[in-house]
């Protein structure tokens, strides 16, 4: 019975609008840095029938709603398609047991599918094993296949989810740059509230192909933003990483409230802290930029000679939860 763990990104280049929703084919390439914490344990093993079980760090189980079931249930079928494609037709022959650990607090705002579905991707790839060798990008594409976000959590480090042509299930997949290595950064979570969001990611992306914004910000991403955050990172140049994932975030978030309907993720405090941040940057130069994704929660990453000054500044802010994170490995067996 394989067991796998894995841990949720920070997204830099957006992911956000699919060219196919179903299987989860974006429009554009997007790019994040995976984080060390807070992680997530699979367990899988073949049975009969799916059963979905998952658990606090305290051993308390999380109740799943029935969509969350149906989801384990669609992301099975598609890996089954998947694995069928790849020639291991009875890989896995009827059903799964998912155990589920999971030290993501609900509702903080960090993709905690992400790094669900990139721990599952890494079970099965550790389930098939005797039948068929995964590789990783292999393994990226059944983390897609449950979120798109999880290719990336695939891989330490560094890493895109390329988003390819066509509508083949195999079409778009993860792809790491740099591995965790390269650049010590931290990311500071500021949590300013952990009502459940009305609106998912699932939902959400069908929706920004009706923003006036959006084929703005395909073209920009694919002609300009995502090479421009590549070679910002590869050269460590804090600056121009900065402003192009600073610009790629408010894009993002142009685009979801000028969407049919209307997506607002962000808060007056979300906006509070992003101003008094830039200002404490600008006054005290300091390496840190701001991200947000689909909730009102930031995240601000920085440098090591920045962390103290940042952990004080979001330690500082009333009402919000404040969370670490360093560069992590990635999915991975264990
Ligand atoms: C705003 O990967 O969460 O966080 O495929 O439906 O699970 P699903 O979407 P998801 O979308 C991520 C949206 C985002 C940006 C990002 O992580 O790139």
């Amino acid at each position: 019975m394989p067991t796998a763990r894995s841990t949720p990104n920070s997204a830099w280049i957006k992911y956000w609008g699919n060219r196919n929703d179903v299987l989860r084919l974006p429009v554009a390439d997007s790019f994040s840095m995976t984080l060390d914490g807070p992680t997530v344990e699979i367990d899988i093993d073949h049975a009969d029938t799916l059963s979905v079980q998952s658990f606090n760090p305290d051993g308390s189980e999380r109740i799943l709603k029935d969509r969350d079931i149906q989801r384990f249930q669609k992301h099975l079928d598609l890996t089954k398609s998947y694995l069928n494609k790849l020639g291991a037709h009875d890989a896995i022959p009827a059903s799964i047991t998912v155990t589920v650990r999971s030290a993501i607090p609900a509702a903080v705002g960090l993709a905690s599918s992400s790094a669900v579905f990139s721990c599952i991707a890494r079970a099965y790839q550790g389930l098939v094993s005797q039948n068929l060798e995964l590789n990783d990008e292999q393994t990226s594409v059944i983390a897609r296949l449950g979120s798109g976000s999880a290719a990336r959590s695939i891989f330490g480090g560094f890493s895109a989810l390329i988003a390819g042509e066509g509508d083949g299930i195999d079409s778009s997949f993860g792809r790491q740059y740099v591995d965790e290595n390269h650049w010590q950064l931290h990311d500071i979570i500021l949590v300013p509230s952990t009502e459940e969001k009305k609106v998912g990611s699932t939902e959400g992306h069908p929706t920004a192909h009706t923003s006036p914004h959006y084929a703005a910000r395909v073209e920009a991403i694919t002609t300009r933003r995502q090479q421009e955050c590549i070679d910002a990172l590869i050269n460590r140049d804090f600056e121009r990483l900065q402003l192009v994932v600073e610009e790629d975030c408010n894009d993002m978030h142009k685009v979801m409230q000028t969407s049919n309907p209307p997506l607002n993720y962000l808060t007056e405090a979300t906006h509070r802290i992003t101003r008094e941040i830039s200002e404490l940057r600008h006054s005290k130069h300091l390496p840190v930029f701001y991200t947000m994704d689909a909730g009102p929660t930031v995240q601000l990453v920085c440098t090591e000679e920045a962390v103290e000054r940042v952990r004080e500044f979001a330690h500082s802010q009333e009402g919000c939860q404040v969370f670490e994170a360093k560069v992590g490995r990635g999915a991975h067996l264990i």
